[in-house]
């Protein structure tokens, strides 16, 4: 298989589509982004990575950053941070309220917003913001092994100042007992490890540790990786979830941003940006481009 072709076709076929999604508009920051970009990257088991596009283009990670996110909080809390949040997939937006109130303020999974702010509130826990992201970024910074990883301050400001929809989710869980801290600090450390920025290259690179691969250091137990992609391929992309693991069958986890990071357990990290996204909220040319590289490398779990 030759894995470079493969991605320069990809990346040569997305150049020329004509429908690239729109790009996210909520957040002032990332409603300038040029949809013309994409990249995609892949790190394999044996150290090996291919990378094609504008893979050195930084860009906002958004929502990937809650496996990073839930990684960290599972080792903080371990199994306890299923007291307060599902592993059940929403069938809802991402950012809906709807089932927050008949389930009692308790989100169904870690990578809808709602159960996002659960797992920084637990990973928040006895810290300040700063320490709390600053963990973060340790983590993040290992799992690439690039210290070059940082949090675009401009984007986590534009965010606190029209994220109005997560600042309701964050009170309507703290009026049913389900938030630690006051919604500004848990949201202002929410909206932080949301603007984290990296390239497409090192998002393939810090993916590596999902990818339960004897070959690659250990950065969680065998078990807990698994069921983190378990709860990928169930959640990782909001309601469009079902219609990802059709077409692409793999654990996959999306962000507004455009980004996508999918993992071909024992095989391969992928990520994809292109900042144009779908109805769901997930890159429209990244969940083609990785259906295609699940095709033609056969690497779909299924
Ligand atoms: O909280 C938000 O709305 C954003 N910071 C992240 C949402 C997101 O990335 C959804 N993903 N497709």
């Amino acid at each position: 298989m030759d894995l470079e072709q493969i991605l320069h076709e990809i990346t040569q076929d997305m150049a020329t589509r004509p429908d690239r999604g729109r790009v996210a508009n909520y957040i002032p920051q990332l409603a300038c982004i040029d949809p013309d970009q994409f990249a995609i990257s892949v790190c394999l088991a044996d150290g090996t990575q291919y990378s094609c596009g504008d893979a050195d283009m930084s860009f906002s990670i958004q929502s990937v950053s809650k496996v990073f996110a839930l990684a960290l909080a599972l080792g903080r809390v371990g199994d306890h941070l299923w007291t307060r949040v599902g592993r059940e997939p929403s069938g809802q937006a991402f950012d809906s309220i709807l089932l927050l109130e008949q389930e009692k303020g308790r989100p169904r999974n870690p990578f809808i917003n709602a159960g996002a702010i659960v797992t920084t509130d637990t990973y928040l826990e006895g810290h300040s913001p700063a320490e709390a992201l600053g963990g973060l970024m340790r983590f993040v910074r290992e799992a690439a092994d690039d210290e070059d990883i940082h949090i675009d301050d401009s984007v986590a400001r534009s965010e606190i100042a029209t994220g109005h929809r997560n600042f309701a989710l964050a009170h309507y869980m703290l009026s049913h007992g389900n938030l630690r801290h006051a919604p500004d600090l848990t949201l202002g450390t929410y909206f932080h490890q949301c603007a984290i920025a990296m390239n497409t290259a090192q998002l393939a690179r810090a993916g590596r540790f999902l990818m339960n691969s004897p070959d690659l250091v250990r950065m969680l137990s065998p078990g807990r990786v698994r069921r983190i992609n378990a709860l990928m391929i169930t959640c990782g992309q909001y309601d469009g979830s079902g219609d990802f693991a059709y077409r692409v069958g793999l654990p996959g986890k999306s962000g507004v941003g455009g980004g996508i990071l999918v993992i071909a357990p024992g095989q391969a990290s992928i990520a994809v940006w292109s900042p144009g996204l779908n109805h769901y909220g997930n890159s429209h040319l990244g969940t083609l481009a990785v259906e295609t590289l699940a095709r033609d490398t056969g690497w779909s779990i299924f």
